[in-house]
């Protein structure tokens, strides 16, 4: 890297983060040539799924000047119920820029030709939905609930218009490499490109620096939102690499998942519109859990349905929209209106089966608030990324608010010529010996290990027969299947290293055991050194 800047970067992952890194670092750096990956088609992403929206405090009008509050709204209260969420373990410094530059980042979305939904009885105002445990309705949206399809849709176009953007579509990051001969000053070996695979054929990448985007792991559970996509190979490329991961126990569920094959999402926004949760006799069950009821934080929600549903499966948890009514139903939430009908609901007329199903991974590669990752060279954003803005349980639709201003943050560093990377305070974890296991696995047998003993309630015992499940398990050489089994047995490790419980980690054996002050977050890097396996 050069003092001006970097020259030839590569993002890895076509999400939302990675797009907008590569949009926001042509911006910043014209010179600059980026090299974006994806390993399926360059639209396909958790991003593409979203439906709620973005949070964030923006003023009415899009080319205000002012500063950025709505009249019921503000950065301190967007900054308080991020931290509230959090439930302790948030880091303060990161929620006050991912709120702080919230507008900006908005601001740059619409510059690359995203179109927000705009509020039918405030002329030119944006339309403001509410979710759980936001005390504002704040929620920016696109297509009523169709906003990662639009965001995509917008984003891609940018990046296919810009020649300074190469894509490369179908094509496997397996591994970031290291540059041997050359120790950074800051002591450790700098990465200096990624390996892929196409078309079963392998080859080296080099560049400057790299950029993690690859999003999250919904894959390590059995009912999940996430796409197939998502196996957590970006913590895995990380960690391979000598990278810093951090707050990996808590994994999030999403208390409303249609109780279908596949765990369609039925967005949180529904429930900020006044559908409520109710058992099979109609009866509203989450005011017996928490005063906020159907609007409470989300872990709360879905271990209260967990709970619920472990009492006596046949009270059965259903999401009751009836009262909204069809017209508005199907103007607010036109995807969610098909989708429900596709798997024969009528959610106009009749409550709807809902389930918690995996959807966020809070924890990551540690970062800081430009993405640097403790390899120098390597940066990681969006939610492969720990920024430290989500602590143990993520705001609804803060994640993709994070990619937007942490991507644009990343772009600005890498534009500057990237910095130090920083270093942070790690326990070392040597994961070795598990490499000699023999026992071949599926992604089935993976997900029905982690789904019955590391999912919304976990205990102690349950969480030791998973070590030592995944720990029979032989190091696959499907790379996205390695990658899982990693993912999986970090998890793991991270869960049972944590006493007590505290956001999306519930121990039934220790439900109160740090429920005011968790123990700080912890930081795991491997044993040895980053190396070319
Ligand atoms: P992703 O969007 O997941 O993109 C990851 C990219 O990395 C993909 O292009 C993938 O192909 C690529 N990739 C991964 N591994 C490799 C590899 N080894 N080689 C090459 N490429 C690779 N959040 C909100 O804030 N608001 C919402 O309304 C909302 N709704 C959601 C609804 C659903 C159904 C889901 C699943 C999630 C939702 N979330 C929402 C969460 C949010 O969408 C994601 O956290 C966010 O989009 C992640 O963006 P990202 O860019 O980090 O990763
Ligand atoms: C939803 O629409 O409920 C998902 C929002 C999120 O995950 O942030």
């Amino acid at each position: 890297m050069t003092a001006g800047g970097v020259r030839r970067v590569v993002i890895v992952g076509s999400g939302g983060a990675g797009l907008q890194t590569a949009l926001a670092l042509r911006r910043l750096a014209p010179h600059c040539a980026v090299v974006l990956i994806s390993k399926t088609a360059l639209a396909e992403s958790n991003t593409r799924y979203a439906q709620g929206g973005i949070a964030a405090v923006v003023p009415d009008a899009a080319d205000s000047g002012a500063a950025a509050e709505g009249p019921h709204d503000s950065v301190a209260a967007h900054i308080a119920d991020t931290l509230a969420a959090g439930a302790g373990l948030a880091d303060p410094e990161a929620v006050d820029v991912l709120c702080g530059e919230a507008a900006q980042g908005i601001a740059s979305l619409r510059a690359a030709g995203v179109v927000f939904d705009t509020s039918a009885t405030d002329a030119g105002a944006p339309a403001r939905g509410r979710e759980a445990a936001h005390s504002a309705a704040r929620i920016l949206h696109l297509g009523g609930d169709a906003t990662g399809a639009g965001l995509v849709a917008a984003l891609t176009a940018a990046v296919r218009r810009d020649p300074g953007i190469e894509v490369l579509e179908d094509t496997l990051v397996t591994r970031v490499l290291l540059d041997d001969d050359a120790p950074a000053l800051e002591g450790a070996r700098r990465a200096s490109g990624v390996a892929v695979l196409h078309g079963g054929v392998a080859r080296d990448i080099h560049s400057d620096a790299v950029v993690l985007a690859t999003g999250g792991a919904g894959q390590l559970f059995a009912a999940t939102t996430n796409p197939r996509i998502a196996t957590g190979d970006g913590v895995a490329l990380a960690w391979r690499a000598g990278a810093a991961v951090a707050d990996l126990e808590f994994f999030q569920f999403h208390p409303t998942s249609l109780d279908v094959p596949g765990n369609p999402l039925i967005s949180e926004a529904v429930r900020g519109e006044g559908a409520r949760l109710v058992d099979a006799g109609g009866r509203r069950f989450m005011t017996d859990y928490h005063p906020d009821g159907d609007l409470a934080p989300r872990d709360v929600v879905s271990r209260s349905i967990a709970q619920h549903l472990a009492r006596d499966r046949r009270s059965g948890a259903y999401l009751d929209a009836t009262h909204l009514g069809r017209a508005f139903l199907a103007r607010r939430f036109p995807t969610l209106t098909a989708l429900t009908a596709q798997h024969g609901f009528d959610w106009s007329s009749t409550p709807v089966p809902v389930v918690p199903a995996a959807h966020y991974w809070m924890g990551g590669v540690r970062t800081d608030t430009s993405g640097r990752t403790s390899v120098p060279g390597l940066f990681a954003v969006g939610e492969v990324a720990r920024t430290g803005v989500h602590g143990a349980n993520r705001l609804a639709s803060n994640s993709l608010l994070e990619g937007v201003v942490f991507g644009a943050r990343c772009a600005q560093a890498l534009a500057d010529g990237g910095g130090t990377a920083p270093r942070f305070d790690v326990e070392h974890l040597d994961l070795e010996a598990e490499e000699t296991a023999t026992q071949p696995f599926t992604r089935g047998e993976l997900q029905a290990v982690m789904s019955d003993h590391a999912g919304v309630l976990r205990t102690g015992a349950g969480l030791e027969l998973a070590r030592k499940n995944l720990a029979s398990y032989s190091p696959d050489t499907d790379p996205e299947l390695a990658d899982l089994l990693l993912c999986a047995r970090l998890l793991v490790h991270a869960a049972s290293r944590r006493a007590g419980s505290c956001g999306a980690h519930h121990r039934l054996d220790q439900p109160d055991a740090a429920p005011r002050a968790p123990a700080p977050s912890r930081s795991y890097a491997r044993a040895t050194e980053g190396t070319h396996p």
